[in-house]
Order: structure tokens, then sequence, then C-alpha cells
């Protein structure tokens, strides 16, 4: 029987857009693994879904006013086309909210009830009396009790990594209205996680080979002891549970969303006819489980999935391997979708290839530490390595070819050099695989790269356009050789660049597609008098300039919180105040304003207001302004300060949605574009969107009427 590979990848939730995050932190990865692994003659099993149960669903329906439903429809439905269009190759990519899965989720937590593994408790939990309800986690906010990070949700703190339990977090708020809940009890059922702790210490005990980002972070979970989960939910939108007496409430969504392998791999099984099928992945001690995804998740892969696996039934397989991502960055900050960072993958695929973008993901995958996307770098290596290098190798030779022979023509005898080439493909694809097989994907597409510069050398070298003239066929031995790498780039480049791949695969005359052909035809023999048409080159060079993404004309401004620490009177004018501002980090700044007339000394100073740092600065009566502050006036003589509140000095200001892309130096004419409104809330807004600071929404300092226009 072949080997077997399960492939697991995280489930994205269905509440947003998939972002090139997203790919480098898992998707790119375990598609370059599964179709390495395919072509190695594996028989892979690689599957995922969308996440759509949970908080992150039911807070986005809410803010969107409309169901969790049309949410989650309209997120799955996305997911799928886009993860096809990058060309990520799932066996199964399905949902939560499926039946099969249902059933599968209730069945395993039915038995790990049955066995003792869940257990009922009566906890404290908050409970908000302004919104009448139990508040689950992520409704929950408050300070970081590990690292006194102020914005922790209840169930995870972003900035540690901590998996927290809502009780800990100080300084509790309702994430709706922003109340403070009350602490009532109710009846909760728990995962006995604290069971499994000896059989997770020697489960553990072979996995020298995890990544030791991954190892050193489940080994110290572990060492401080596990403790029991609540794993029911006071809300209405998920999983039954499954147990009398819990009908108000749902299954966890991380309960729910881990059991989504086991479930996926059945509902493959169905789907192709074996409903038995999974079990040659699931219950065959040689099969080998691999699980993608970025940092944050670790801990569910590493001790709460496989808790649950082993007190579910201890015939099943556990991960094998968790090589975990790091993020990729934007700019130095996390992707994410609820600080408007992110490059969505539909729109990076309307503008380029999706090879290019996997071979920029991959040269600069965030494998060991967090990476950066930088449009430029883009643009660097996409010319310069995958034109200038790749490309620029298979096209010359495509074209000389093309033209002298007409087809592929034959080899004669070899010289040193000819039998160099040859070598080095065997060599290059043992390094590969030795890369592959560890999940070091940079370290294999350098490789790759590197036969495709010996490529361009023995060109080079053998000359020819010098040699058609003297000896014909020495020239076609040349050539053969030239699309014997190109033959052998094509197979090792299939994992990571699977449409280019699979062009130069067939111009090279193989009727089946690359993905279906084995790592070994790297080196089979060519097909000699294979006709070959003129070719088109595969890959596209990029101008820095001509490609970025149409950003918002907010994305340029960079907004910031200031704290304003001494006020002056300006000596050339009435109106005007000459204020030193503390930005936090960005040091202290003195701005020139027109506030005299309406904030005194005394009011102003101390304030937290709302500066554009990157506005090219202004000499204003003879006294240099760095920066401006914004105000609302509604034309009836109120002028009013932008009121971030208690956010700190040298903070962000952002709108969801809209990417934070700040230029160097910003044009009053760009600031002007960009029409910020107070609502009827005296939210502070920009095409009905408002505009946000770590703390919360940004409002109008005063009263003013709804529609008042800030600058
Ligand atoms: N939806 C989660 C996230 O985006 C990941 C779930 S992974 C699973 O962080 F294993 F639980 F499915
Ligand atoms: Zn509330």
């Amino acid at each position: 029987m072949k080997e077997k590979v399960y492939i697991g990848v995280a489930w994205p939730y269905a509440n947003g857009s998939l972002h090139l995050g997203h790919m480098a932190g898992c998707y790119l990865p375990a598609d370059i693994f599964a179709r390495y692994n395919r072509m190695k003659g594996k028989d892979v099993l690689m599957v995922s879904g969308s996440d759509e149960h949970g908080t992150p669903i039911t807070i986005s329906a809410e803010n969107e006013k409309t169901t969790p439903r049309a949410i989650v429809d309209r997120y799955n439905a996305e997911h799928n086309e886009d993860l096809k269009h990058f060309g990520i190759s799932f066996d199964l990519f399905t949902r939560t909210t499926t039946e099969n899965h249902e059933k599968v989720v209730q069945d395993v937590f039915l038995t790990l009830y049955e066995k003792g593994y869940i257990y009922k408790k009566n906890v404290d939990a908050f409970y908000c009396n302004n919104c009448n309800h139990f508040l689950p986690d992520r409704y929950i906010e408050g300070t970081c009790p590990h690292c006194g990070n102020e914005k922790a949700r209840g169930d995870q703190c972003d900035e540690c990594g901590k998996i927290l339990d809502p009780l800990e977090l100080l300084d509790v708020k309702c994430k709706i209205c922003g109340s403070t809940p009350e602490v009532k009890t109710s009846d909760h059922l728990f995962l006995a996680l604290s069971k499994f702790e000896q059989k997770l210490f020697d489960w553990m005990e072979d996995k020298k080979h995890w990544k030791s980002s991954v190892l050193k972070f489940t080994q110290n979970w572990l060492k401080n002891g596990l403790e029991d989960r609540a794993i029911t939910r006071d809300m209405k939108w998920g999983i039954k549970v499954p147990v009398e007496g819990f009908e108000g409430k749902r299954i966890y969504v991380w309960f729910d969303a881990v059991t989504g392998y086991l479930s996926a791999s059945k509902e493959w099984s169905q789907n192709v006819g074996n409903p038995n099928k999974w079990e040659e992945w699931w219950k065959n001690k040689q099969a080998k489980h691999y699980y993608f995804l970025a940092k944050d998740n670790i801990p569910f892969h590493s001790l709460i999935w496989p808790s649950m696996l082993m007190g579910y039934d201890d015939s099943l397989n556990l991960p094998y391997d968790i090589p975990a991502n790091e993020y990729l960055c934007l700019k130095g900050e996390q992707f994410s979708k609820s600080r408007g960072l992110g490059i969505f993958v539909s729109n990076v695929l309307e503008k380029f290839d999706a090879d290019a973008v996997r071979y920029y993901l991959s040269i600069n995958m965030p494998e060991n530490k967090d990476s950066n996307w930088l449009w430029d770098d883009f643009v660097a290596k996409n010319n310069d390595e995958l034109v200038g290098t790749y490309g620029n190798f298979i096209h010359r030779v495509a074209t000389f070819t093309q033209k002298n022979f007409g087809e592929i023509p034959e080899q004669g005898t070899l010289d040193d050099l000819d039998n160099q080439a040859i070598k080095k493909i065997e060599e290059i694809s043992e390094e590969v695989s030795d890369a592959l097989e560890k999940c070091r994907f940079k370290q294999g597409l350098r490789a790759v790269m590197s036969l495709a510069q010996f490529g361009n050398f023995y060109f080079d070298q053998k000359q020819p356009w010098a040699l058609i003239k003297s000896d014909k066929d020495k020239c076609g031995t040349v050539l053969h050789i030239c699309l014997k790498l190109a033959n052998a780039l094509a197979v090792f480049m299939a994992p990571y660049l699977p449409f280019s791949s699979d062009k130069i695969w067939s111009a090279l005359g193989h009727k089946n597609s690359v993905h279906l052909a084995s790592w070994d035809d790297a080196l089979s023999d060519l097909i000699v008098g294979h006709p070959l048409e003129k070719p088109k080159p595969i890959f596209k060079k990029l101008l820095l300039g001509d490609f970025v993404i149409e950003a918002d004309p907010f994305s340029k401004l960079d907004l910031r919180v200031a704290k304003v620490i001494d006020a002056k009177d300006h000596s050339q004018a009435d109106k005007l105040y000459m204020l030193q501002v503390d930005l936090g980090a960005l040091g202290k700044r003195v701005l020139v304003a027109s506030m005299k007339p309406y904030y005194t000394k005394e009011e102003i100073t101390g304030k937290n207001i709302v500066i554009v740092v990157n506005l090219k600065p202004a000499t204003i009566r003879g006294v240099k302004s760095n920066g401006m502050l914004l105000a609302a006036s509604d034309g009836s003589g109120v002028v009013s300060l932008l009121s971030p509140e208690d956010a700190s000095p040298g903070s962000e200001i952002f709108i969801e949605g809209i990417p934070r892309e700040p230029v160097d130096v910003l044009e009053f004419d760009d600031f002007k574009q960009v029409a910020l409104i107070v609502n009827e809330k005296q939210e502070v807004t920009y095409q009905g969107k408002t505009l946000q600071s770590e703390k919360g929404k940004i409002i109008s300092d005063k009263e003013v009427k709804k529609g008042a226009k800030i600058s």
C-alpha cells in the first residue's frame, strides 16, 4: 500500500476575506507539501474548511446587521474561489455547518462525556445586565494578566499569545455596550485536559523533529500544567450540546473546529464512494499527520486536539508534525482584518499571476520569524529572480531551440560539462527533497533556483548561438541538456509554482499534468522530436508604480493620538496656539493651530487629540507646524477637537477594512480628498465607517451638529 500522508490545514473563520497573511501562514506551505508528497508517490489527503461557528461570526453579523448564516455563506463561497485561484489543491475544503460535521462533533463530545473526560461544573461567568445575557469570551475585553495588553479578548491575548479564561482578565468590559458586566453562576461542561497530561508528555517524547518554536511553546504549556477548559458557551449559533440540561448552550467553537479534521476526512470518504476510506489515514500507524497553521493556533493543535483524540478513540493517529509558521507582516504589523491591515487574495489575483505571488511568499516565507510583504521587494524578486533567472533560462532555451530546430533535438555524446549538468539535476533533486521532507520551504526553493542559475551558466558556457554555425549536432546536444534542465525545473517547481510548471511540462510534450508526474520524472528521457511551439514568456516583469493595488485615499493618512502637553500663544496671531504634543514612541512635536477662540489653554492642555503626523510641514506666521490637528466645525460657530479618549499617545487611528499605508509625506491636496464628518452619534466617520483607536471609536469632544466637517 502507498504511504499515507494526512494534511490538516487551519480552518479560516468565515467572517472575512482571505489575505496574503493566511496564504503565507498555512495554505501555501500546506499546498507545497501536498503537491510534493503526491509527486513522491504518497497518498495525500489534504482537508480543511470554513470555520463558521462561534463569536467571531456572530460579532461580524451584528456589525453588519445581518444573520450569521448570511455571513458564512458569503465568505465560504469566497474562500472556495480564492483558494482555487491561488492553486491550493485541497482534496476537500468543506465547512463546519454541514450535517456530517455536526454529527461527528456531537459524537466526539458525547463519547468524551460518557468516558468521564467531559464533566459538569457550576461556574462564574460574566453577565451583562445591559444586554441581558451571559457574555461569551469574545464579547469580553479587558487587560491581560500576563502582559498588560489592555485589549485582550476573553479567550486569548493577541499580544502575548496566552490563552485566557475571561475571569482572569482585569478591568473587564462588555464588548457590545461597553458596560462593566457582573459575575453570575451557571452550569458549563468542561474538558478534563488535566487527565491527559501524562499521555501528552509521553507522546511528546519523540517530537524532537518539531520546529523549536512549536516544541518550546508546547512543552512550556505542558510544564505549567493543563487546566480543564469550559467547552460550552452561552449562545445560539453553533452546534448543540448533546447533553440534557444544556439545550440553551452551544459547543465551544474550537472544540467544534478542530474536530473538522476528522469530520472532513469522513465526508471526503463518502464523496469518493468509500465511506471507510478515512481509516486508511486515521487508523493506520504508518500514516503521518501534518498540521499547517500560524503560530496563534499552536496550542489547539499540539495539546487540545491531541487530548480530544486520545480520549475519544485511542486507535486514531495523533499529529506527527505541526510546522507552524510565524506571521507575514505589512510594514512590520501583523496582517489582520480588525485593524484594517491586509492585502486580499482576490485583489492580488486581479493584478498578478498566482505563481508570481506564490514565488514571493515562498522565498519570503515566515518560517522561523515574522517576514514582511514589501511591494518593492515583491517587484524586485519577481523581476530579478522569477523573470530574470528562472523565466530567462526557460525562455531563452525554448526560443533558441524552437527557432533553430523546431523540435526537441537528440542527445549526442556528452562532455564533462554536460555530464555535470545531469549530475546537478540529481543533486538538486535530493536537496529539494531533503528540504521539503522537513518542511523547509525557503531552503527547497533556493535549491531549485540554484538549478535555474546553473542552467543560465551552462547556456552561457556552451554558447549555442556560436555552436549552431560550427557544429549543429553538438548544438542539438547542448539544447537537449538545456531542455532536460527545464524538464527537471518544471518538476521541482511544481509544488511551488503549479501553473507555470504545468505550462512548461506540456510544452515539452507530456500528455498529463505535471501534478500527475512523479518526482523522478525530473530525470526521465525527453520526447525527442516533439515539435516545439513558438514560446511566450511565462512570467511577466512588473513595474513599480503601475501595479499598486488601488489604495483608498484614507490609506495614505497617518493619524495618531497625541497628548497636548503645553499650549502657548502665538506672538504674531491672536487666534493661534503653539501646541506641544506628545506622540509616545514618535517623540514630541510642536504644531500651530487656530484653536484659541474655542479652547482655553487650561482646557486644551492634557487633552488627547487626533493629529495627522505625515502632513507636509507648513510654516504658519513664522512658526513651523509639524503636523495638523483635526477638529470638527458645524457651521454654527462650534469647533470641536476629536477625542480618542484614553488611547495611548502615539497609537494609530484606523478604519476597519481600510489598510493603513501612510505615505512618507502627505500633500495637503491628498488630505483634502478624505472627507471626514461627524454622524448623529457624534462619531467621526469616513464614508459611513467610524474612525477607531485602540480604545474604540473616535468621537467629537463637544457636541456638534450631524454632518459637521473635519478639517
Ligand atoms: N478559525 C481559526 C482561526 O482562524 C482556526 C481554526 S483551526 C481549527 O484562527 F483547527 F480549529 F480548525
Ligand atoms: Zn453589554
